[in-house]
């Protein structure tokens, strides 16, 4: 079997005596497309910026990072081991473009010096020429590789971005929110430019987001978190069909998803349409982090919740495919 390009092993992150993420496990597979959902709050970014060694001082992350050809983990590597990995072998793209980018730098230069300080390009005129065919790549035109990032929109921003993300060919691509800050006119261009560009690349993708329909249409597997832990994870479409968890089953209500399964047993999701059902919400409020209750943490919001789920956390399924509920939704994965 091939080994997985990403493997998280018992992934917790505190800051001070909080624990904000606790006990994640997360595979992505060569070439896999890994989504990661669920509300503001649930650890979605601090799950990520852990993996890339980005979290501030004062948050503490600890367990297990491992990334094919790295003969170290990623927890508590140093940064001087972090930074030559970072943009090589691990590469992002985060929701706000102009953070990734340097004002004061013509783009062409911004995307030749991503490949020269990783020493992918043997030359400035070989990294210049590369960077002119990533411009392509990402429908941008050639006189752009002269502009400043203050001379360019969002969209094209978030492109140049994503064009030195792929530069040097990286075995996993994170992206957090990478659309959300885009006009809705933009957003479907640049998810596709991401599915072309790992897919082009045969990079594996983890991507972060609130759209269930994105992940429906970007993601071959999804993780649900809550609270700071994964409550279920699988195939998209027989997560999204056939939710486990109570949390997924309530995310998946109000959610603009619509799932349909067509008597021909092929799952199909979209995006709803007019004739949607209501959304519906989730009944109760998120505590604060670090008060989540014991055992399950979604169980006072639950009214499936019994005295079972107040002591003991429940896992049915292997460590990467499976949900977190002792009375689950819907019927047994096949
Ligand atoms: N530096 C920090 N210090 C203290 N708490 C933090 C810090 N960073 C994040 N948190 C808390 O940890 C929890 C998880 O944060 P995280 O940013 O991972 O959420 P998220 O799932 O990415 O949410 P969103 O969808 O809003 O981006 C939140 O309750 C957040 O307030
Ligand atoms: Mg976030």
């Amino acid at each position: 079997m091939t080994p997985d390009v990403l493997t998280v092993q018992g992934l917790n992150v505190s800051v001070r005596d909080t624990q904000l993420v606790s006990d994640v496990d997360l595979t992505v597979g060569p070439g896999e497309r890994v989504g990661l959902i669920g509300e503001s709050g649930s650890g979605k970014s601090l799950t990520a910026l852990s993996i890339l060694g980005l979290l501030p001082d004062d948050v503490v992350p600890s367990g297990s990072v491992r990334l094919t050809g790295i003969d170290h983990d990623l927890i508590g590597a140093d940064e001087r081991a972090l930074s030559r990995i970072r943009g090589r072998d691990l590469a992002m793209v985060f929701q706000e473009p102009m953070t990734a980018l340097n004002p004061t730098m013509r783009i062409g230069d911004q995307i030749a010096e991503s490949m020269l300080i990783h020493h992918t390009q043997p030359t400035r005129t070989a990294a210049r020429a590369a960077a002119a065919d990533l411009l392509d790549r990402v429908q941008l035109p050639a006189d752009l590789l002269r502009a400043y990032p203050h001379q360019l929109s969002g969209g094209q921003r978030q492109r140049i971005v994503l064009a030195i993300a792929l530069a040097n060919d990286p075995a996993l691509l994170i992206c957090d929110e990478p659309t959300t800050a885009l006009d809705v006119t933009v957003q479907a261009l640049v998810l596709d430019l991401i599915v072309q560009g790992v897919l082009a690349r045969s990079s594996a993708l983890l991507f972060i987001t609130h759209d269930l329909a994105v992940v429906a249409t970007v993601c071959e597997r999804v993780l649900v978190m809550y609270g700071g832990r994964v409550v279920e994870s699988g195939p998209v479409h027989e997560v999204f069909t056939n939710p486990r968890h109570r949390y997924t089953q309530g995310l998946l209500a109000a959610s603009n998803l619509e799932a349909a399964a067509p008597a021909s047993g092929r799952t199909n999701l979209q995006a709803g349409t007019a004739s949607r059902p209501r959304l519906t919400t989730i009944p109760g409020t998120v505590p604060a982090a670090g008060h989540f209750p014991s055992g399950c943490v979604f169980r006072n919001r639950c009214t499936h919740a019994t005295d079972l789920c107040a002591t003991t956390p429940a896992w049915s399924g292997t460590p990467t495919t499976g949900y977190a509920c002792h009375h689950p939704a819907g019927a047994s994965h096949a």
